[in-house]
């Protein structure tokens, strides 16, 4: 058997194989809320055999949204649509995840194909917050700085969202500290000059990411595992380096962190970013390496080969796919073939299996 599809134990939930479809926006929601959409995207690639399905960034608050599109779950109602979805996934033998997020500054922005920047207060926009009063972009809007007051709405929020994602029935809690989004632009100095205890030294400015993580855990029983996603990298002198993260990634796993997403980039607009084939693996196996802490890669990884290569080298845990998940939905199980791996198809499907053609 190809290590690909090797199962993995994150805690007592055991995915069936190494392939993670990674969160992706689909800004498909009305005031947050999950939908036939959702189902049937989430649900078509828990057919198409990946071992955890991952939402997309759900905002812990309306604040806490890039667009007014985005999916949420910043009240019990939202629990309701979001339990069917994650009941259709586990009946698939695949694990239901969701990624929890804040956008920061980012937020209040269009969705790509409404439109570009701020969306205006008159339009479903909001006044978006941040570590300060910079905004991302020139054509974003201006963020209001965070004070105490509003650092312990974030935290309480999460706190809440977690609750919301427990009783939805997701086993695997994502938290979204990468992209340029809340918990990211206060870790890196390019977007946090606060002067408080959340700004200035590296234990400051990682104290947000850090409390967010550690009010999460605490809400999980024991058997359910915490995953963080993080920015390895800047890509931006003066900024976040692979040094911070895995200095962070040591913190976050002493805190109960069971796997580090690794990504990178999303915090400043003109990064120059050497986007070629799985990109950012090196960032996810030299983590795992130095800091002693699973790791899933993600980034560019487009073929089974490819996939195959990250698991069995050892440099990383788990290798998660966006784009070519939209592209083929069925990508573990074409991969599984290609590898000649001998994985269960739906029984619906069975027919079609390649080893059943005449
Ligand atoms: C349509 C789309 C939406 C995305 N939304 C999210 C998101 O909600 N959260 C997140 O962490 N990353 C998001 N991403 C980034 C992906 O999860 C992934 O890290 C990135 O696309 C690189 O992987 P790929 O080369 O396999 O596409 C999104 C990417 C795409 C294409």
């Amino acid at each position: 058997m190809p290590s690909l599809f090797d199962s993995f134990a994150l805690r007592g939930v055991t995915l069936k194989n190494r392939l993670v479809v990674s969160p992706m926006c689909e800004y498909s929601s009305i005031d947050g809320f999950a939908n036939d959409w959702h189902l049937v995207h989430l649900g078509s690639r828990a057919v198409g055999g990946a071992g955890l399905v991952i939402t997309e960034a759900a905002a812990v608050s309306p604040e806490g949204r890039i667009t007014p599109d985005d999916l949420g779950l910043w009240k019990d109602e939202h629990i309701g649509f979001l339990k069917r979805i994650t009941d259709f996934i586990g009946a698939q033998g695949s694990v239901p995840g969701i990624q929890l997020a804040h956008a920061g500054r980012k937020g209040s922005t269009y969705t790509s194909w409404k439109g570009s920047g701020a969306v205006s207060v008159l339009d479903g926009g909001w006044q978006p917050v941040g570590p300060g009063d910079a905004p991302f972009a020139d054509d974003y809007p201006r963020p209001a700085a965070l004070d105490a007051a509003g650092i312990q709405k974030v935290l309480a929020d999460f706190r809440a969202a977690t609750v919301r994602a427990l009783a939805a029935g997701f086993q695997v809690i994502e938290i979204h500290a990468a992209h340029g989004y809340l918990l990211h632009e206060f870790c890196s100095p390019l977007s946090n000059q606060r002067t408080d205890e959340y700004g200035g030294s590296f234990e400051n400015r990682i104290r947000l990411a850090v409390e967010v993580v550690r009010a999460v855990g605490a809400l999980l029983p024991n058997h359910l595992p915490l995953l963080v996603r993080i920015s390895a990298t800047d890509w931006t002198a003066g900024g976040w380096t692979i040094e911070d993260s895995v200095a962070l990634a040591k913190v976050l796993k002493a805190e109960g962190a069971d796997l580090i997403d690794t990504s990178t980039g999303g915090n400043v607009p003109h990064a120059t970013i050497p986007a070629t084939p799985g990109y950012q693996v090196e960032f996810a196996e030299r983590i795992r390496r130095e800091a002693g802490v699973a790791t899933g890669a993600v980034g560019l990884i487009t073929t089974a080969a490819q996939a195959e290569e990250i698991i069995a080298r050892g440099h990383a845990d788990l290798v998660l796919l966006a784009r070519e998940e939209l592209r083929d939905p069925y990508f573990p199980l074409h991969a599984a073939h290609a590898l000649g791996a001998d994985v269960a198809w739906p029984v619906q499907y069975e027919r079609a299996r390649p080893r059943h053609q005449v």
